[in-house]
């Protein structure tokens, strides 16, 4: 099934009110998309640690990579360019990180704390082809938005 962003976003909202713990966000937000979709089969977060980098935080799915630079894969766009990456087919994209090689596309949004700095990113991955779309990323941004935008 495809998410149910509406409702997906009012179950956040209500288990993540009033924690200011990035990492509790971040498992909390992890594990509630990633069941709620069967196109994501990698749902986690890369949390910026020191400058141009990032270490793995919490996820759902096979294991991920420990360190990803700014420099490197989408992840390090989307974190470098502060917009969200979507991306059809991860073959055609240039550094490319193949964590699994199931995966086809994928879509990863920065976060943003209050001050409007990256805090890190939202990596989703998909064995499907061409899986996501805009109305995920603007509706993933929303929620976003509302669990990190007050930190
Ligand atoms: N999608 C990533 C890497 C995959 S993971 O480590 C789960 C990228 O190319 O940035």
């Amino acid at each position: 099934m495809r998410a149910d962003y509406e409702t997906l976003a009012k179950t956040i909202a209500a288990l993540t009110s009033g924690e200011t713990d990035e990492v509790a966000l971040m498992a909390t937000l992890a594990c509630e998309l990633h069941h709620a979709d069967d196109r994501f089969d990698w749902t986690g977060f890369y949390r910026v640690t020191e400058p141009d980098l990032m270490k793995i935080g919490p996820y759902q799915g096979g294991h991920g990579c420990l360190v990803i630079p700014f420099s490197r894969g989408v992840c390090g766009a989307a974190a470098r360019t502060q917009q969200t990456q979507l991306v059809a087919d991860v073959e055609a994209f240039p550094g490319h990180i193949a964590c699994s090689t199931s995966t086809r596309s994928e879509i990863v949004l920065p976060v943003f704390n209050k001050a409007g700095d990256v805090i890190g990113v939202l990596d989703i991955d998909s064995n499907q082809p061409d899986a996501f779309d805009q109305q995920d990323a603007d509706q993933l941004a929303a929620i976003l938005a509302a669990t990190f935008g007050h930190l």
